[in-house]
């Protein structure tokens, strides 16, 4: 009997996990990930540990930003890995303005939000607001903030926010003083810029995929 109840115990813990092998969304660019983000990528975003297992230390600083208009507007791109409410791309967010991964404390709106309940698996694109005049104070620059981004099916991950001067101040206009070289490379740190290999990338993916 005690095997038979090991069994069962057995079963019953194997039938918890299912979910957490099928289930799988991230959103990109994300923290901790160089390259194209797999579904081994994803975190589990929880209270204790926002963005999942990740050395955000370490991370942070080798992490691609996402820059924010001067509005504070920015935009990201969910992919899931399977469909239906486990591979939801519907997520909320919370903003650690000091990218220590030790404060995250403010809610952020997103404002075009994926499917809930999506049918296929693909990318789509998020668009999320801060609260007005809430700045980006870490890393090394101090103007990056820590995003912990969860989704419908409790998965998830941590992205990191540039409020550089010419994403957020200029949408990309050369400052005066400002180097040609700086700001190429600035507008290369944007993916959506215009005419970049990522941005047509996206743009062909999302044609395929007839999200647009
Ligand atoms: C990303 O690449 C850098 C070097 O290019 C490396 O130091 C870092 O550990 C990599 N991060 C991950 C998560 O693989
Ligand atoms: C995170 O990375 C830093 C720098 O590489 C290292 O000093 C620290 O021990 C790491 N933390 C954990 C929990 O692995
Ligand atoms: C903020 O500015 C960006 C870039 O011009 C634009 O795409 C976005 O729609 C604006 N957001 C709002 C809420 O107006
Ligand atoms: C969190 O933010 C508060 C207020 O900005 C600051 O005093 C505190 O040092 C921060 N904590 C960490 C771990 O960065
Ligand atoms: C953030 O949103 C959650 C869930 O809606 C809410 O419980 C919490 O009070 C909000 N926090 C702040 C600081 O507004
Ligand atoms: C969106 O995600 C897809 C799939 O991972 C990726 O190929 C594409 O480059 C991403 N686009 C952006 C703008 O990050």
């Amino acid at each position: 009997m005690p095997a038979v109840l090991q069994l069962v115990f057995t079963l019953v813990a194997l039938v918890a996990l299912l979910p957490v092998v099928h289930a799988h969304a991230i959103v990109t660019p994300a923290l901790g990930v160089n390259g194209t983000a797999a579904r081994s990528d994803v975190q589990r975003p929880s209270t204790k540990a926002p963005c999942g297992n990740v050395n955000i230390t370490q991370e942070l600083p080798l992490s691609a930003a996402i820059p924010v208009f001067a509005n504070g507007t920015f935009f990201a791109n969910i992919t899931n890995f399977n469909g239906g409410k486990d591979g939801s791309r519907q997520v909320t967010a919370i903003l650690d303005p000091t990218a220590t991964g030790s404060n995250f404390t403010v809610n952020v709106t997103v404002t075009q939000n994926g499917d809930l309940v999506p049918t296929t698996v693909g990318s789509q694109e998020l668009a999320l607001q801060l609260p007005a005049g809430q700045t980006c104070n870490g890393g090394p620059s101090s103007n990056l903030c820590l995003l912990s981004l969860k989704s419908a099916g409790g998965f998830g991950n941590c992205v990191v926010l540039s409020q550089t001067t010419a994403s957020s101040k200029t949408c990309g206009a050369k400052k005066e003083g400002e180097s040609s070289e700086t700001q190429r490379r600035e507008l290369q740190a944007d993916p959506r810029a215009a005419g970049t290999r990522a941005a047509l990338a996206f743009r062909t993916i999302l044609r395929r995929r007839s999200v647009v």
